[in-house]
């Protein structure tokens, strides 16, 4: 279908929601205009909740005191997501969401006797939180001063996401921002199609997860997709750990502790929101500090001007160099109990469609193997166990274009840390070639991808139509168009 809105053809409207960070800008465009915090603040209704009705149709009503008692069987999970209140049973009504540097908006809030939450779009690599895409896409929209219905919509998805979540997107695009015509793309197919490659072995370093998904012609080869949980989150906790010790077991006092007046509500923060304030200093030290060393076992010297850092209160630590390498730890091996092991499930047979033609024909039945959960696995490993899962025939290839992705991989070091370690482990008789972009590009690699696709003009027949949403449903269309 060729889609022309207003009599143009455009590259439509682009959108990588991470963990940390998404991305958000009209196709064609060589950055992405909009690069918002993907962490909001939440400040919930203190009054009123949606609650379930008899009939199981939600209900608006005013809370009550019994509202906020948490029940035994509360999942763990959606603690985790919620931590500075504790949640109520029911659907509480979102009254504000706050945007921008969250740790100190959530800071003004609570030096006012009020509280709020922090809420991420996804968890261990899965969207999760479909509230907060929401809202990122909503704001995104507003910024760009446009609106789903006005050009179709790319959408970046995780590249090992579920059908159930990819159904999920397209419902969101189609049906609450009222798109005329939309399209998922995974990730790793637009950091490839970023470095100028249709196959390549992707490996995406990213804040929640790390990822390593061959794709072969633009397309992810499922069976072959790694990924493990060390991301730039996890590597925030351990700097931060080594930063504490450095202070004397004292935590670093975050910037927005040392803003205004806030300092004199900063104890009565509740630790889980305290925690994530200080983690924005880690992050500045891991980003300006952090390297890699370039072969496994090598120490790093610490530069002149790098041997000290300012804490935002002034404090002054002498940086070691276990901390400045604390990103090396995506290349760290782990210790046996640390993995999670899962259950391999029978793959299951599934006939797929041919979205090339964007005719649907039917294909010859694929095998599916099931998708692990995220591990915790070391870099190298990673790849290795990607190369052996995918045939013979494209293995060369693959090794010999492996690109990197996301804003994990911009410590000084990486590439050629991985080339090193990746000729140890794997012993072959070619040798392996890392495709690093500009750390710009790395960043935003997967958002310059779906900037680029939406853009070409052979593309243009490959918009999914709201006709066609609404005459297949989203769950028809996401077995049978892209898997
Ligand atoms: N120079 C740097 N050195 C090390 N890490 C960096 C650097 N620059 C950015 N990062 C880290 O990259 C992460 C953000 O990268 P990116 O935007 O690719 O993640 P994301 O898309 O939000 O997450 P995900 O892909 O896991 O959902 C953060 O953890 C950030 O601290
Ligand atoms: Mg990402």
């Amino acid at each position: 279908m060729s889609v022309a809105m207003g009599g143009d053809e455009t590259g439509g409207f682009v959108g990588d929601v991470g963990t940390a960070v998404s991305k958000f800008g009209f196709g064609g465009e060589d950055a992405p205009k909009g690069v918002l915090s993907s962490r909001l603040g939440c400040v919930f209704d203190q009054n009123q909740a949606y609650v379930k009705g008899s009939n199981g149709v939600p209900l608006l009503r005013e809370l009550t005191a019994e509202d906020y008692k948490v029940p035994d069987d509360y999942p763990a999970r959606l603690h985790t997501r919620s931590p500075f209140v504790a949640p109520p049973q029911n659907q509480q009504c979102v009254a504000k969401w706050l945007h921008g540097d969250v740790s100190s908006l959530g800071a003004a809030r609570f030096d006012k006797g009020e509280s709020c939450v922090v809420r991420s779009p996804l968890v261990d690599g899965e969207l999760d939180d479909w509230d907060t895409i929401e809202e990122l896409w909503r704001e995104a929209f507003e910024r760009a001063k446009t609106s789903g219905a006005e050009q179709p919509v790319l959408a970046a998805t995780p590249s090992d996401a579920t059908p159930k979540h990819r159904a999920q997107y397209l419902e969101l695009l189609f049906e609450t921002f009222g798109c005329r015509a939309a399209y998922l793309a995974r990730n790793a197919t637009l950091a490839a199609f970023a470095a100028g490659r249709a196959s390549a072995l992707v490996v995406d370093c990213g804040a929640g997860t790390t990822s390593v998904v061959p794709v072969v012609d633009g397309y992810v080869l499922m069976k072959g997709i790694r990924t493990s949980k060390r991301g730039g989150d996890h590597v925030d906790a351990h700097a931060h750990e080594l930063l504490t010790k450095l202070c004397g077991g004292t935590e670093p006092v975050p910037r927005a502790a040392v803003r205004r007046e806030g300092r004199k509500t900063y104890e009565s923060w509740p630790e889980a929101f305290r925690k994530f304030t200080q983690r924005e200093t880690v992050r500045d030290l891991k980003e300006s500090y952090g390297v890699i060393p370039k072969k496994w076992g090598l120490a790093v010297g610490l530069k002149e001007d790098k041997r000290q850092f300012f804490l935002p209160d002034g404090t002054i630590v002498d940086v070691t160099t276990d901390l400045v390498r604390a990103p090396e730890q995506l290349f760290e091996g782990v210790e046996e109990e640390e993995v999670v092991k899962k259950e391999e499930e029978e793959p299951s047979i599934k006939v797929v469609r041919d979205a090339r033609v964007g005719q649907r024909a039917l294909q010859p039945p694929q095998i599916q193997p099931p998708i692990n959960d995220p591990v915790v696995a070391a870099l190298p490993e990673m790849v290795k166990g990607s190369l052996e899962r995918v045939d013979v025939d494209v293995r060369k290839d693959l090794l010999l274009n492996i690109v990197l992705s996301g804003g994990g991989s911009c410590a000084p070091g990486t590439a050629e840390r991985l080339h090193s370690d990746v000729a140890l482990s794997l012993c072959a008789p070619f040798k392996a070639k890392i495709v690093a972009p500009a750390a710009f590009e790395r960043k935003f690699g997967v958002w310059i991808g779906g900037s680029i696709l939406s853009s070409l003009g052979s593309f243009q027949q490959m918009w999914l139509s709201k006709k066609e949403y609404d005459d297949d449903g989203p769950t028809r269309l996401v077995e049978g168009r892209w898997d």
